[in-house]
């Protein structure tokens, strides 16, 4: 077992592929299994493992004395047991995030991606495992398919796994009817209609009973066709990246010694050899390959999958995330793309919104720019999508906050596939495959101009700060911006306030009250706020700002101590009880769905600089309070 453990974690590491021979590596297939909750997927690999002879024997002893203490029947094995029984080790943190199940029969090796419900793409395509061969389809043989099926097997088409086996499991439970295999036949013809793939193999079985796993079975002999196992065992292999153009990523820099300049990485795509001229992206500088050392080897030249330490004749400056290309044909670089994405979280996907961006070794700020469509997974057709919802499937406009090298998912997916972030939770959000760069902004360059930000504060005699107000409507914002904004202009700071209400009559006048449209607001806002402390002013703005992560976008615009939340704290009784416009009445008549507060959340601050709640205290107080504390901040010479 702990041979067994090693290897996965090995696997991990350093690819499968540094472990076998020239044959098993040509032959090697890898594939994923796709399915939904209680389809049994479990139990197939499980007895597909059990079958083939695969599992060391001290797991085949646990399994059995495991099944007899969960309860099955004496003799009998619940192989569901043995691949959960790995998620357990999984969720100890003793393995890795994907627990690849590594066999191997007399005809060929296999990896089988093994990872639970929706993970099972993001990790799949994160860990590089998007360069599935075939994918595994299941069925649940009583429920015949579902949307489910369809959306997996839109999200194979999407990932270009062209093989696909369709495992329709449990016929055991429909007493192993021919009608219901018929059925489901045909309507898997009606699904893969609107698929860009070519038609899938269709096994009927039950892995629990183990009827057309490895062997063809008696209770149905109307199937003549392959067995499972035969049909991995045919599947033809995806088309490699080994023709595409040397590609690595720098996974981190090797500097042993002053004299060592080498870097770290596993082959993404392509050859490459001592001598070769290689050229670092995105700085473009160029070197020679002097050295290419693995493990336990100096080497001539290495592929794609190898993991390896590349030496350079003279110094380079690479770091972790840039590419080492061959220098006759790098990779492209932007930083605006299109691409189709799977939503895989309960939050929703916001265009504007900050996300972290996650390519190979790479990781930056990015957004989405725009949500294009989604996909009906009813019928294959698009349709306008306003937020990206839990398994949308989705094509999308995103920007990055810097440019990366990159290829098209279609052309190299290792270097295609991406996975977005949240900023705050790390937990994925979605994964992704770039289309194609979006051209937009290449021809769009900064200037520099004479006049500097200094210059004008010099002149305002005061620093360049926005103040930012949020908390419930109602709850007194733009009343104690405004005495703010008196007192400042008193003691003659240049001032600006912008107000929720005001804004939202003219350059936000297009937007709404939804969750995006809010997330647009408060983007547009904390750029023009931007711009007015470039120009020197202190800027007041008084927005609901619902949301914590937007609020936090905005605040990373600015430098220390130039962004001063201010987080107007009175409760909702009170703020509903003043009621100043009317709204919480009609809201709590149901005549405003999603009013804030009632029908749409407010997420209070964790660290705001200052909490004031206005029903304790005058305005006045508040406002002095406020002026006080902030004079140090305003005053020149104060920048971190
Ligand atoms: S935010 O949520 O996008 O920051 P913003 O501060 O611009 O909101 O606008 C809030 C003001 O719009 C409220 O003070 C209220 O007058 C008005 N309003 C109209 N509909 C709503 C709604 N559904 N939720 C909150 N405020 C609303």
């Amino acid at each position: 077992m702990d041979e067994h453990r090693e290897s996965v974690r090995g696997i991990a590491q350093r690819g499968i592929e540094a472990y076998l021979n020239d044959q098993a590596r040509q032959d090697l297939l890898r594939f994923i299994t796709c399915g939904s909750v209680d389809d049994g997927k479990s139990t197939l690999i499980g007895r597909l493992l059990y079958e083939a002879k695969c599992l060391f024997e001290d797991q085949v002893n646990a399994l059995h004395s495991d099944s007899i203490r969960f309860g099955t029947q004496a003799g009998e094995i619940d192989f569901a047991l043995l691949v959960d029984g790995l998620s357990a080790e999984r969720e100890q943190g003793i393995t890795i995030d994907v627990a690849y199940r590594f066999f191997k029969t007399d005809k060929r090796s296999f990896i089988v991606a093994d990872t639970p419900g929706h993970e099972q793409y993001t990790r799949n395509m994160a860990t590089g495992a998007s360069t599935a061969d075939a994918a595994v389809l299941l069925i649940d043989a009583r429920q015949g398919v579902l949307p489910q099926t369809r959306r997996h097997a839109y999200i194979v088409s999407l990932l270009g796994v062209e093989s696909v086996i369709v495992v329709i499991n449990k016929m055991d439970l429909v007493d192993y009817k021919q009608t219901v295999f018929n059925q489901i036949c045909v309507a898997l013809e009606e699904v893969w209609s609107g698929l860009e793939l070519p038609s899938p193999l269709v096994i009927p079985v039950s892995a629990l009973r183990g009827d057309g796993v490895v062997t063809l079975s008696s209770l149905l002999p109307w199937y003549d066709g392959q067995t499972l196992l035969s049909a991995l065992e045919s599947a033809p292999r995806k088309q490699r990246t080994l023709e595409h153009p040397f590609r690595m990523f720098v996974q981190w820099v090797n500097r042993p010694h002053l004299d060592f300049r080498g870097v770290s990485g596993t082959i993404n795509s392509g050859k490459v050899s001592v001598g070769d001229e290689i050229s670092v992206l995105p700085s473009g500088q160029r070197a020679k390959v002097s050295e290419l050392i693995t493990m336990d080897a100096s080497l001539s030249s290495a592929q794609s999958d190898q993991a390896l330490t590349i030496v350079f004749d003279r110094e380079i400056d690479a770091s972790r995330g840039d590419m080492i290309c061959s220098a006759s044909a790098p990779a492209e670089v932007a930083d605006h793309f299109s691409a189709h994405i799977v939503w895989m979280s309960e939050a929703q996907g916001l265009c504007g919104r900050s996300y972290l961006f996650k390519l190979g070794a790479l990781t930056v700020s990015a957004s989405l720019t725009e949500i294009k469509y989604s996909v009906d997974v009813e019928t294959y057709k698009d349709q306008p999508c306003a937020a990206l919802e839990l398994n949308d499937i989705a094509r999308i406009h995103i920007k990055l906050d810097q440019s990366i090298p990159f290829e098209s998912y279609r052309d190299c997916e290792s270097l295609g596939s991406f996975i977005l972030i949240d900023k705050r939770t790390f937990s994925t959000l979605a994964a992704g495959m770039i289309q194609h760069p979006l051209r937009r902004a290449t021809n769009i360059y900064r200037h520099d101009h004479s006049i500097k930000r200094q210059s004008r504060q010099q002149l305002n005699g005061h620093r360049g700060v926005v103040l930012w107000f949020t908390g419930l409507s109602g709850s007194g914002k733009s009343t104690l911006a405004d005495h703010v904004e008196r007192i400042l202009h008193a003691q003659g700071v240049r001032t600006y306030l912008l107000d929720g209400d005001n804004v939202r009559h003219g350059l936000n006048r297009d937007l709404g009250f939804t969750p995006s449209d809010r997330v647009e607001n408060i983007r547009r806002i904390a750029e023009v706020a931007k711009l007015m402390v470039d120009a020197g002013l202190v800027v007041l703005t008084a927005f609901i700002s619902p949301y914590r992560d937007d609020r936090a976008q905005a605040r990373n615009l600015f430098a220390n101590g130039e962004f001063q939340e201010i987080y107007v704290s009175t409760p909702l009784a009170i703020a509903e009880a003043r009621d100043p416009k009317g709204l919480y009445k009609k809201a709590r008549a149901g005549l405003i769905p999603n009013f804030t507060g009632i029908g749409s959340p407010y997420e209070p601050p964790y660290a705001p600089e200052f909490t004031i709640d206005t029903s304790e205290g005058t305005p006045e107080d508040s406002a002095e309070f406020i002026f006080e504390t902030l004079a140090n901040v305003l005053k020149l010479g104060s920048e971190g």
